[in-house]
């Protein structure tokens, strides 16, 4: 009986064949991406064909189940950190934090709490204090890393109502833009704020939130007996890349007793480069800040940040105790990050972005985000260059929004003939790119904050783009 390995466990050679193999998938991956399609658009009958297979009872071995996901899986894909994806907001990770995820699982590493000395919650102290720093908040702030921009925002939100409203939401009013990610809505949702609790400001011409409107909308509020006690700034909106006036809204809410979240997912990684910190001038006022290294700090999913002005305000937020907790409050001097949010079982996010900050320096993360803002302005200058373009928001923050026209076709039909255009793009498997609707114009949008783009990926997407709306026949709705 003895002699029967242990349940759940391979024998050490085992272990490292599978590493191998793995690893082998890993590498080919990373070294040969930028050859492959960006997606391959496939049925769900081709789809479901190698995966929906009845409930394994017995081992299958390794190899075969790596080249099932081989096959069915990674060859299918759709490549976020693809080098030509231009759709919503990439992901181009690296493999430096890939490989600290592969650390920080197979550690199995809980980083709740600190459960004895230990370098685990100093890794996250430390790169949540370098975070501080990049972003410039004052020495008090605190943080967390949490799984991506939907829920700093949403841990944001809930210190702001808990600091703000001491638990009473009857009639507090949010005010945002008509930019603002849904996630900001959702999150106001999930707090229990109902419909007419969310202000939705209508944005200027360039897609911001106008100061003016904002002061209107709260002081008609304040006379109908509504409760205004926050304000989300955009630092970086996902279809433009447009960011509001972070420095006047602190300003404003500062004056107006209004606690300031800046979404900082799409653009604020921005703030730590000197072209960015222009544009996001003031976001260090916030008193809440979301963040999210998986976009454009390139860390692979997930990995989220909330950095908020007071620490305390964190903790005053989320510390519940227990009797089975008891031993983490022994070691209340130190930092129990299961105080600090959601969850009391959380994975070692922090490692990935400590260990790819160590291993590359700061200044190069630095230069990748300014490569993703001049990319964007690379495609603005090649669409001015030709006369069948029209540019809709300028690149700004890695994000330039624009549309093919054509002679004599009418709105409607624009619309249409630049939705084809991008369907074609994604069938041609060259490039990704997604659509977007600003004003009621349908529009073609490319996000181009992977740093490894290079100057002929976009030429050619530029190119094979004019080809398609010329080929595309659209008869005017009208
Ligand atoms: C501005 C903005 N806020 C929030 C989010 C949500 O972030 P996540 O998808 O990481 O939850 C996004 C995602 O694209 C975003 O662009």
């Amino acid at each position: 009986m003895d002699n029967q390995p242990p349940l759940l466990t391979l024998p050490e050679d085992d272990m490292r064949r599978m590493a191998e193999k793995v690893f082998d998938l890993i590498v080919d991956h990373f070294a040969g991406l930028k050859d492959l399609p960006v997606t391959t658009p496939s049925t769900l009958e081709h789809v479901t064909e190698g995966l929906h297979e009845p409930m394994p009872t017995q081992a299958v071995p390794v190899e075969q189940l790596l080249a099932q996901l081989k096959i069915h899986v990674f060859d299918q894909m759709t490549h976020l950190d693809h080098p030509r994806y231009f759709a919503f907001v990439p992901g181009p990770s690296n493999f430096v934090s890939a490989m600290a995820d592969a650390i920080a699982s197979s550690f199995n590493v809980f980083s709740g709490a600190f459960i004895g000395p230990s370098g685990v919650a100093q890794i996250e102290v430390t790169t949540i204090e370098w975070l501080r720093e990049l972003f410039r908040f004052p020495q008090d702030a605190g943080g967390l890393f949490v799984s991506g921009g939907s829920m700093a925002n949403m841990t944001g939100l809930a210190v702001a109502r808990h600091v703000m409203l001491a638990g009473n939401t009857t009639n507090a009013t949010v005010y945002f833009s008509d930019q603002t990610h849904s996630s900001v809505a959702k999150g106001l949702k999930i707090l229990g704020f109902q419909q007419f609790q969310l202000r939705k400001i209508a944005s200027d011409a360039t897609f911001r939130l106008s100061v003016d409107a904002l002061r209107q909308q709260i002081a008609t509020d304040r006379l109908q007996g509504l409760v205004p006690f926050c304000v989300v700034a955009n630092a970086g909106t996902t279809n433009a890349g447009a960011a509001d006036p972070i420095k006047e809204l602190s300003a404003f809410c500062k004056a107006e007793g209004l606690w300031l979240h800046v979404d900082g997912a799409y653009g604020g990684s921005a703030a730590i480069t000197e072209r960015g910190r222009k544009v996001l001038e003031g976001i260090e006022l916030a008193d809440s800040l979301g963040i999210d290294p998986h976009k454009w700090m390139f860390q692979p999913y997930e990995i989220g940040c909330v950095l908020v002005r007071n620490r305390e305000h964190l903790k005053n937020t989320f510390r519940f105790s227990a009797e089975y907790l008891k031993l983490n409050e022994q070691c209340a001097e130190q930092i129990n990050f299961c105080d600090y949010g959601v969850q009391l079982t959380r994975g070692f996010r922090a490692l990935k972005l400590w260990l790819s900050l160590k291993a590359f320096g700061v200044d190069a993360f630095r230069a990748a985000i300014t490569k993703g803002i001049e990319n964007a302005e690379i495609v603005e200058s090649l669409l001015r260059n030709d006369d069948c373009w029209e540019i809709i928001t300028p690149a700004q923050m890695g994000i330039i929004t624009f549309r093919y026209r054509a002679d004599g076709l009418d709105e409607p039909s624009l619309n249409e003939l630049n939705n084809h255009i991008a369907q074609d793009i994604i069938y041609s498997g060259y490039a990704m790119l997604s659509p977007t609707i600003l004003g009621s114009k349908h529009v073609l949008r490319m996000c181009t904050i992977n740093p490894r783009t290079t100057y002929d990926d976009l030429k050619q997407t530029v190119g094979m783009l004019k080809s398609f709306g010329e080929h595309i026949e659209v008869k005017p709705i009208s």
